[in-house]
């Protein structure tokens, strides 16, 4: 399915006063700095600055990863990483940036931990490996906000701008777009992350159960992506 010109957003259009706008290689610098501080124990992050800088460009060289922020003037407050096919996203990233992966992988080398994380997505992405929750395609990469942007901040109290519900609608419109009927998310246990489970819980997720992906303990959270109810406003980020 292809979507209208209207649904397609553009890293060149005019940044709004604040708003979800897609993501350019002009933003990675404030990307990688939102990720350090919210996300600092990911694959990309672990793997140091240059690998993560290639990885994020990588990503966004991808046509069927989505990459959004959430933008208050100039400043980037949050962001998010979806796809309506994971697997294929993932393995198409791999293949045309097969350079950047192999790097991570020669830097792995130099840590029995991480080569075994490096070589389990790996055959997980390339070698079809199976995988739980494999027969939902959508998936919720990463959202990540800033501290002071999240429920209790300052922004949400005095102005009433949800961050992460503004990002996750917008990708759950994408998604509808796409076809995905169902979408999925992997959180860290509850007792590790209850804000992070609170959050997909309160948007609509209802956790299928604990699995172990890519090596790790985790929640396996599932969607349904049934159109909106006719009469209903568009999510506008407003708590
Ligand atoms: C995940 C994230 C985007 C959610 O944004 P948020 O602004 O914190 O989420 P919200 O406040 O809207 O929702 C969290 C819910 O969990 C609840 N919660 C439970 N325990 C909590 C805790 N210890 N800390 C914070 N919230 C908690 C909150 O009360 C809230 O529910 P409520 O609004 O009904 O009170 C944000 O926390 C974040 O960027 N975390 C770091 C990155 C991360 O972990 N990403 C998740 C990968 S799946």
């Amino acid at each position: 399915m292809t979507l209208p010109d209207s649904d397609i957003r553009s890293a060149d259009a005019p940044s709004p006063a604040h708003g979800v706008r897609a993501l350019g290689v002009a933003d990675i610098p404030a990307l990688l700095a939102l990720a350090r501080e919210a996300i600092p124990d990911t694959m990309a992050a672990r793997l140091g600055p240059r690998f993560a800088d290639r990885y994020h460009r990588a990503l966004l060289d991808e046509p069927d990863l989505r990459l959004d922020g959430y933008f208050d003037g100039d400043e980037l407050l949050g962001f998010i990483v979806y796809t309506h096919d994971v697997r294929e996203a993932l393995r198409s990233a791999f293949r045309r940036h097969a350079f950047t992966f192999g790097s991570a992988l020669a830097f792995a080398l130099l840590s029995p931990a991480r080569l075994a994380f490096v070589l389990r997505i790996a055959g997980s992405v390339l070698g079809r490996l199976p995988e739980p929750g494999m027969d939902i395609r959508a998936e919720l990469l990463t959202i990540a906000v800033r501290r002071g942007a999240r429920g209790g901040g300052a922004l949400r109290r005095a102005r009433g701008i949800n961050v992460p519900h503004a990002l996750i609608s917008g990708a759950f419109d994408y998604l509808r777009h796409r076809g995905a009927t169902e979408a999925k998310v992997f959180c860290k246990p509850e007792a590790v992350d209850p804000a992070a489970n609170g959050f997909v819980r309160k948007e609509g997720f209802d956790l299928r159960g604990q699995v172990v992906r890519w090596g790790i303990l985790t929640n396996l959270y599932v969607k349904s992506l049934t159109p909106p109810p006719a009469g209903r406003p568009p999510a506008e980020g407003v708590a």
